[in-house]
């Protein structure tokens, strides 16, 4: 067989096969496909020759495929987006490749995208240009916008492609989320065609597809219908209800500025891919699309960290409170087997069955489940500790009791197990000092609730080498955490920055002025929270006993203190600054106030000034640590990009 004359490329790779097939696949530089300026341009040339050939009837039709592991393609370069920010160039470069992805799918041969792993954003896309996809129903298959979170909406023409195929309602959603979808939700959308149980038979399928000529059918008619007449105008606002429970405007203006196109050529998806541009430019170089680049690269930075080829498989976990319980619950949701140690099983039976409503809530399948529920043993007994990789104290706050436990197991651990405490205030040094080999010891901080803040602090204690820490920060990503490295000095990082912004706003609220304004001042600076809701939420008692190890003492008497005494810890006792019902607080009206953002600026400024002060001692070990850790461990404004982020450009 005679291979047609192809332009030489570095990320794609093409040859034809007797049956006149184009196997085109691409392979860029680096861990995963993504679509650079360089793979663009190639892809170009590409399908000028793909044109050529199927006029001369050379090439039956084109199977796009990945030829990584990793997945399909990832998206856009995101690595080059502030250079492509620029209002010079970036107009051009996105109607040429809206150009592009028209050509590839007004060839006159079938085009099919075979999907496995990631499948995001500008892949995406590029696979909606072909005339059919087919995907493989495993559990690594995921596919989606995440754009969203980049401070952009899909600029490749996935705006309106997404809309014809799987209808606007359905489109909007994916776009405004940013949600990753299993194989089985993208087919039950219509977002792909076909599925395959395995990656080796989507040659098979995709080959077969192009002989048949199959084509993707577009939305129905009754879903297309969403987006015709006043009815857009409608769902337009309904979004926009939805879209502002999340996010503000001023604070994450992309997907506002989607609903806008999409209540302007909703109807229409050329109309809507042609309004891309000039709706996507602004966004791009907008500084919450910046600091978010900043965001997602400082935290693939985090992934980076870590001893390689370390491997955990058991995890023992000392104290079934309510830490130790939502570690060892999620430890186990991640695969590892996991004994849960406490005096009793009366103490342990709770934290099962959080963990169960945890196994059920993310993992759905019911044999998943049970694996899970399997993987996670109540263990009153210790028995587990001389198994175990890691091992993880969560008991109470006790100097004397913690120290008790390390001594008693220090002689029973597996060589080159990672002991580790969850301790939240008490140095390090101070619990490893009894030990025999007391560099042994590290601090692994999880925040609660576990399952859902990302950040674990992993603690350095003047007696550990890079070897224990580099184990650490290894075991946090092989549970799927972000570990940040934080030297053991009281507060940590995220308690240290917390604790001056919480008191700052009780202090006020001693003074007189409204919580619920207080809080919703933070919330118009962007924190996810408000300062006394955080509060009570944390509870008033760990407040109080944090707050005093970091020197602030609660004066007598205060109502802070009166609240602790009467037993009102906030949240969990039904009662703190605020009344609680069903896991909300009962707030009441807002008092008005003519700067709200800017009354937030003023509380969040301690916690600011309390991150500065931690890089210059040394906490933690630069800016950009800081600011990731922050991000994660307080959900602190990501569009500002961490505090000291926002504090160099002004904006607190
Ligand atoms: N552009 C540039 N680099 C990207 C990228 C993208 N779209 N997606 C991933 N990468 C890089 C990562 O930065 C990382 O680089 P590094 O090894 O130099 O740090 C590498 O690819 C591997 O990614 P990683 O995140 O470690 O792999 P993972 O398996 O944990 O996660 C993804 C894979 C795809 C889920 C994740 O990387 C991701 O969310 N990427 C961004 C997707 C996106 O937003 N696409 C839309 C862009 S418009």
């Amino acid at each position: 067989m005679i291979q047609p004359q192809m332009p030489e490329t570095k990320n794609w790779r093409f040859h034809r096969d007797v049956e006149q097939l184009g196997w085109l696949t691409i392979d860029t530089p680096g861990p995963v496909n993504t679509l650079s300026r360089e793979a663009i341009a190639e892809l170009e040339l590409l399908v000028e020759r793909f044109e050529q050939l199927a006029r001369s009837n050379e090439l039956a039709g084109i199977i796009l495929l990945s030829g990584k592991d990793s997945g399909f393609i990832a998206g856009a370069d995101i690595s080059e987006f502030d250079a492509m920010s620029d209002f010079s160039v970036l107009p051009d470069a996105l109607r040429r490749t809206h150009a592009l992805l028209a050509r590839i799918e007004q060839l006159t041969i079938p085009v099919v995208a075979g999907i496995h792993g990631f499948c995001l954003g500008g892949g995406l896309e590029l696979a909606l240009a072909c005339h059919y996809r087919v995907a493989v129903n495993d559990d690594k298959t995921r596919i989606g916008f995440p754009e969203v979170g980049l401070g952009i909406f899909p600029g490749f023409g996935g705006t309106g492609r997404s809309i014809r195929q799987v209808g606007p309602v359905d489109a909007m959603q994916i776009m405004l989320t940013g949600k990753m979808l299993r194989a089985g939700a993208a087919r039950g959308l219509n977002l792909v065609d076909k599925l395959v149980r395995h990656r080796d038979m989507l040659r098979w399928e995709a080959r077969k597809a192009v002989l048949q000529k199959r084509r993707s059918s577009e939305a129905p008619f009754h879903k297309r219908a969403m987006a015709m007449g006043p009815l857009r105008g409608y769902v337009a606002n309904k979004m926009r209800e939805q879209a502002r429970k999340k996010a503000r405007q001023e604070h994450y203006p992309a997907p506002f500025a989607l609903i806008d196109l999409f209540e302007r050529h909703g109807d229409d998806w050329q109309a809507m891919i042609a309004g891309e541009v000039d709706a996507f430019v602004p966004l791009m170089g907008s500084s919450a699309a910046t600091n978010l680049r900043r965001v997602f690269f400082a935290s693939e930075g985090l992934k980076k960290q870590g001893t390689k080829g370390v491997r955990f498989a058991r995890v023992h976990v000392i104290g079934a409170g309510v830490m130790g319980g939502d570690i060892a619950a999620w430890c186990a949701l991640r695969g590892m087997s996991v004994t849960l140690q406490d005096l009793d099983m009366e103490r342990i039976k709770p934290a099962l069955d959080r963990a169960k409503k945890l196994f059920r809530k993310r993992l759905k399948k019911k044999h998943e489940v049970d694996a899970a529920v399997m993987r996670l043993e109540a263990d009153a007994t210790g028995k587990g500790v001389g198994r175990a990789d890691v091992i993880i104290e969560a008991v109470v706050e006790k100097l004397e009791v913690k120290q008790a436990i390390f001594g008693g197991l220090e002689d029973q651990l597996k060589p080159g197990a990672i002991l580790a405490t969850n301790t939240s205030s008490i140095e390090l040094e101070r619990i490893a000092e009894k030990l025999k080999q007391p560099e042994r010891l590290i601090g692994l901080h999880f925040f609660n609730p576990v399952a859902q803040l990302p950040l674990v602090e992993v603690i350095r204690s003047s007696f550990n080498t890079d070897a224990e820490i580099g184990k650490g920060a290894a075991f946090a990503l092989a549970i799927g955490k972000s570990p940040v490295v934080v030297k053991s000095a009281p507060g940590f990082l995220v308690n240290r920055v917390l604790m001056p912004y919480m008191l700052g706003a009780v202090e006020r609220v001693e003074r007189g002025e409204s919580p619920e304004l207080l809080d919703a001042a933070a919330v118009a600076f962007g924190m996810p929270m408000g300062p006394i809701e955080l509060m009570d939420t944390v509870g008033l008692d760990v407040g109080k006993s944090v707050a005093t190890e970091l020197g602030h003492a609660v004066p007598e008497g205060s109502r802070f203190d009166r609240l602790v005494k009467d037993g009102k810890l906030g949240r969990k006792t039904g009662e703190g600054f605020y009344k609680w019902v069903d896991g909300k607080a009962q707030k009441g009206e807002t008092p008005a106030h003519a700067d709200l953002a800017g009354l937030g600026r003023e509380l969040v400024k301690p916690l600011v000034d309390m991150t500065e002060v931690v890089v210059a001692e040394g906490v933690v070990a630069n800016e950009q640590l800081a600011d990731i850790g922050v991000i994660m461990g307080t959900g602190f404004a990501p569009f500002l990009g961490g505090p000291l982020k926002a504090r160099q450009d002004g904006r607190v």
